[in-house]
């Protein structure tokens, strides 16, 4: 076996982009709602997305790639709703993608119902996962992209997640992933490992 490098000075440059693209997987989805000034919904799928801080819990997602509807609604409103999909709705989160006039309500347009924001003017899609409603803390350019932070306000989730005592039950909710291009991954196994005191781990 011989290690094999790529960087940033390749001439096959997008060779190097796809290579860290497709490393640092899988990457969970920020299925981002807004809402422009004539009140049209907006959906679309974010992959470069993270959260940030524990305690206010504070989320980022990159908008890169030229002018997008989320970006625009995002700074006019100051609000947005981050939800995560299910598995199962892999083809929903493509066909949200797709680049249409920001006439065009996505969530409708594939089949979805919006249920109403409990803290934000902007709906999230039912029949989801849970939905983060944030508000915008700033919008960074950097490197080219638009960096959107945000802290989120309050989670609306569907009950059938829930466990007796309120909290998300793993064995219910399996969120999904991105993995390179158009392959998406199903989170429907999970190890558990507990973290040792450091008496147990030097013992
Ligand atoms: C799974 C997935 C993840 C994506 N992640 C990003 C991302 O992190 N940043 C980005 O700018 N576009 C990303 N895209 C592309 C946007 O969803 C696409 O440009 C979309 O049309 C933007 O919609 P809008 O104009 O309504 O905001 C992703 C697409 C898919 C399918």
């Amino acid at each position: 076996m011989s290690q094999v490098y790529c960087s940033n000075t390749d001439a096959d440059h997008g060779a190097f982009v796809w290579m860290v693209k497709n490393a640092i997987v899988p990457r969970p989805i920020a299925w981002v709602s807004t809402v422009d000034s004539a009140g049209v919904a907006n959906l679309a799928p974010f992959s470069y997305f993270a959260p940030l801080t524990m305690d206010p819990p504070t989320v980022v997602f990159a908008v890169s790639g030229g002018a997008k509807d989320t970006l625009a609604n995002v700074v006019a409103s100051g609000e947005f709703a981050i939800t995560m999909a299910l598995s199962g709705q892999e083809e929903l989160i493509a066909r949200t993608a797709s680049a249409v006039d920001s006439t065009v309500d996505e969530a409708a347009a594939v089949g979805l119902s919006w249920a109403a924001g409990v803290s934000i003017g902007v709906p999230h899609p039912a029949g989801a996962g849970p939905s983060l409603e944030c508000t915008l803390v700033k919008v960074d350019e950097f490197k080219g992209s638009h960096l959107v932070f945000g802290e989120v306000l309050g989670v609306s989730v569907d009950d059938a997640l829930l466990r007796p005592d309120g909290r998300l039950d793993q064995d219910a909710y399996h969120p999904i992933g991105r993995m390179g291009g158009a392959t998406f991954t199903r989170v429907d196994n999970w190890v558990r490992h507990p973290i040792p005191s450091a008496e147990e781990f030097l013992g």
